[in-house]
């Protein structure tokens, strides 16, 4: 396992992941009921950008450091979550900070020193479970959850090409246990066949009620450039495909420097 989160801590991929996440996670709290969250690959949990891996990349600075003067609105909450964190937050920092008293989040990291650290920035805390175990095989130990709602981020590190079909096997595995949830997934876009091929994969799987929505800063022509990234949800909350295109055009404007290609998109590649 070489890929450390800290490296990319605020990158443009982390700014559209976290800022549809905190929509999700609001759209799914209208419902007073308990929630369960599952954050499949949750890295350390926060991370300081001035020092250490962040400061040396310097990833944030195209990303979160792009958002935080002059925030526009469909941005507002993401961005004030991050400012009110202190150190950058992923995904379970921003998940533990919308948690009502009855929800709980369960955090899966196989790294041993990630998930050490994990388990610090939340020891203690009794509505977060932090496993060091493998996130495929959590997805079929730890669902359904007893709540009966549940939100499945599923964030690989694409260190490798099979992890697209490692991906479509999580999340038909997943989707077999609890198909209710609403299911997260992150994927990067270097170039667009492997895209291509990962969205026929879902049309042909069989899961209902599918929508992606991708942003890319740029034509995906060169396949060692992060060129964009996307995001796949199975279930998405009412009102997704009307209030998350105006999330994704302002981080466009804001994150994307011009380029040929650039632009967003939002599909359905399943109906309900
Ligand atoms: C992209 S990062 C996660 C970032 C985090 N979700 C966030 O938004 O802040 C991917 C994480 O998955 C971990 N990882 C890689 N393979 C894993 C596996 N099979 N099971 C659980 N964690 C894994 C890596 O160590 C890394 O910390």
């Amino acid at each position: 396992m070489n890929y450390r989160h800290a490296f990319h801590a605020g990158s443009f991929g982390d700014c559209v992941k976290h800022a549809l996440l905190v929509w999700l996670l609001r759209a799914l709290m209208r419902k007073a009921t308990p929630l369960f969250v599952l954050d499949t690959h949750a890295g350390v949990g926060r991370y300081d950008l001035e020092h250490g891996p962040a400061a040396r990349t310097g990833e944030w600075r195209q990303g979160i450091a792009r958002l935080l003067d002059d925030t526009p609105a469909p941005l507002a909450d993401y961005v004030g979550l991050v400012r009110s964190l202190g150190l950058y937050p992923g995904s379970p920092a921003l998940i533990r900070a919308l948690l009502r008293p009855a929800d709980r989040l369960a955090c899966c990291e196989l790294h041993p020193d990630d998930a050490a650290t994990l388990r610090r920035n939340f020891a203690r805390d009794p509505q977060v479970g932090v496993h060091h175990r493998d996130a495929w095989e959590a997805l079929g130990a730890l669902l359904p959850p007893k709540e009966r709602r549940g939100l499945i981020l599923i964030d690989p590190p694409f260190e490798n090409p099979q992890e697209f079909t490692q991906l479509l096997d999580g999340l038909a595995a997943g989707h077999a246990r609890f198909p209710t949830g609403v299911f997260v997934a992150w994927y990067p876009i270097k170039h667009r066949a492997a895209v291509r091929d990962f969205h026929a994969q879902l049309r042909q799987s069989g899961m209902r009620d599918i929508v992606c929505v991708e942003l890319c800063l740029r034509e995906p022509l060169d396949p060692t450039r992060l060129n964009g990234c996307g995001v796949v949800v199975i279930n998405p909350p009412f009102r997704f495909e009307q209030e998350v295109p105006p999330i994704l055009q302002a981080l466009l404007d804001r994150l994307a420097a011009r380029e040929p290609g650039e632009g967003i998109a939002l599909r359905r590649l399943a109906d309900e």
